[in-house]
């Protein structure tokens, strides 16, 4: 019988490995040049965490059990709750802003499709202790410039703006009644994607006036403030903050990527503010990132009141869409220097050159079982090598190795003793980790 992985789950073999490496890694510089600081937590947690403020749909997908000792828990689907269970626990000893970041694995039971699955790893970039509409730039401006990090530009990505404060306004403007609001939100999410028949149905045997769910439909055709302010006078006075927002984005130089679309309410139930979602320009992908203003998070899981916001970014449709433009790397190779013995005798001279190379920091590797010459620079030319070292009797009496480029076939005789001099000086990179610099004391 032959057991295969979950449906749902990946196999990260090596070459996809790389390609999850290489957006993990723009995740992390990115991060790290806005100021954020990485953090983590258990991916398996109290299962009220997530009952208590996440909302419906993600607790109907929660993978979650009793444990041994009797406790009902489950896997992380977000980061959010345990950030501000985390923040809140220390939150008088933390400097605000907070700025942190983090790239758990998460796990939902969700329906197998197109950029959904089972398990996904997600940047979390959240700012605890700031209220003001310059927060939610600085975090929507982080978003973006992954995006440009990784290679993609306005053309391939839009950011989907939009702000609950502005849409409680709507709804009030045109006469929800407050029991109806969160009907109306589904209403508005689908209204982006088309199918929104069976909510308005919903809404009309509720009692909604059908003048006012045909006011709420034009939401779908607003893309500018004028057109907010023709459509809803009264409302628009709540969408300073999001011009705010608009107005800082426009000043970084990042406006280009911004659409205001009062169809992005996002399905969490603790957003109170500012709400955005990325998505490919073409519109054929599911969301590539989410996130808000969620200011009272913290205090509804028994800590401080501190505002809060963040993102979630994905790295399932993320990956689809750099396929897809071109924009994943080639693989590069994972050795730089290959080292044969002509024979046997040579092997504990070959053993000792490779270690002081790889004490260098170049990457090195040499046949473990001994064969031809010949063989061994065909698993050289396998491996992606750049150089061949082969050692010999002759070499061996002379000090020497034949140093061959396995690119242009060029060969010659350098010195053992100058090896490592030499490769360097042929611009091949050290890996070794930098050596720890003394830390600075401001005491005297
Ligand atoms: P979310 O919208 O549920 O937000 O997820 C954020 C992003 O994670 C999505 O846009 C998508 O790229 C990715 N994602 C979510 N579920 C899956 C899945 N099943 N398969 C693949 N990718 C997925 C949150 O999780 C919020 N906690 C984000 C946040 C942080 N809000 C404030 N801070």
């Amino acid at each position: 019988m032959q057991i295969k992985a979950l449906p749902g789950f990946r196999d990260f073999y090596p070459e996809d490995f790389a390609y999850r490496r290489h957006i993990l890694e723009a995740w992390r510089r990115v991060a790290l040049r806005y100021g954020f600081e990485e953090y983590d937590g258990p991916p398996l947690e109290q299962v009220d965490l997530y009952t208590v403020k996440s909302g419906e749909e993600i607790v109907t997908q929660l993978y979650a059990f009793t444990d041994k000792g009797g406790r009902e828990v489950a896997l992380r689907p977000e980061m959010t709750p345990t950030l501000a269970r985390m923040v809140s626990a220390r939150a008088r000893g933390l400097k605000k802003p907070i700025r942190w970041f983090s790239m758990p694995q998460l796990f939902r039971y969700e329906r197998q499709q197109r950029g959904r699955l089972r398990e996904h790893f997600q940047l979390n970039c959240d700012l605890i202790g700031e209220a003001g509409p310059a927060g939610d730039a600085e975090i929507i401006a982080l978003a973006v410039d992954i995006m440009r990090e990784l290679g993609l530009t306005s053309g391939d990505v839009r950011v989907r703006l939009s702000d609950r404060r502005l849409l409680n306004a709507v709804l009030g403007e045109v006469g929800l009644p407050e029991g109806q609001h969160g009907l109306a939100y589904q209403l508005l999410d689908k209204l982006g994607r088309g199918e929104y028949g069976k909510v308005k149905e919903a809404l009309e045997e509720g009692g909604a006036p059908p003048d006012a769910l045909a006011r709420l439909e034009k939401v779908r055709e607003i893309r500018d403030w004028d057109g907010l302010s023709d459509a809803f006078p009264a409302a628009a006075n709540a969408a300073d903050p999001l011009r705010q927002v608009v107005g800082t984005l426009e000043a970084m130089g990042l406006g280009e990527f911004v659409d205001l679309d009062l169809t992005i309410v996002r399905g969490l139930a603790y957003y109170t503010g500012v709400v955005f979602e990325l998505f490919d320009a073409r519109g054929e992908l599911r969301a590539i990132c989410g996130g808000g203003r969620y200011d009272h998070l913290l205090e509804a899981l028994g800590g401080d009141a501190l505002p809060a916001l963040g993102f979630g970014m994905g790295d399932v449709v993320l990956l689809e869409l750099l396929r897809e433009r071109g924009l994943l790397p080639q693989a590069s190779p994972q050795v730089d220097v290959f080292l044969a013995a002509v024979t046997p005798e040579d092997l504990p001279e070959v053993l000792g050159l490779a270690h002081l190379l790889r004490d260098h920091g170049f990457r090195v590797e040499y046949p473990l079982t001994m064969t031809g010459v010949g063989k061994q620079l065909g698993l050289a030319n396998s491996r992606g090598a750049r150089y061949a070292v082969v050692l010999g009797p002759e070499d061996r009496k002379r000090g020497e190795v034949q140093l061959k480029d396995l690119g242009s076939g060029e060969q010659r005789s350098v010195s053992q003793a100058e090896l490592p001099k030499i490769l360097r000086g042929m611009g091949l990179e050290d890996s070794r980790a930098p050596s720890p610099q003394p830390s600075q004391t401001s005491h005297g």
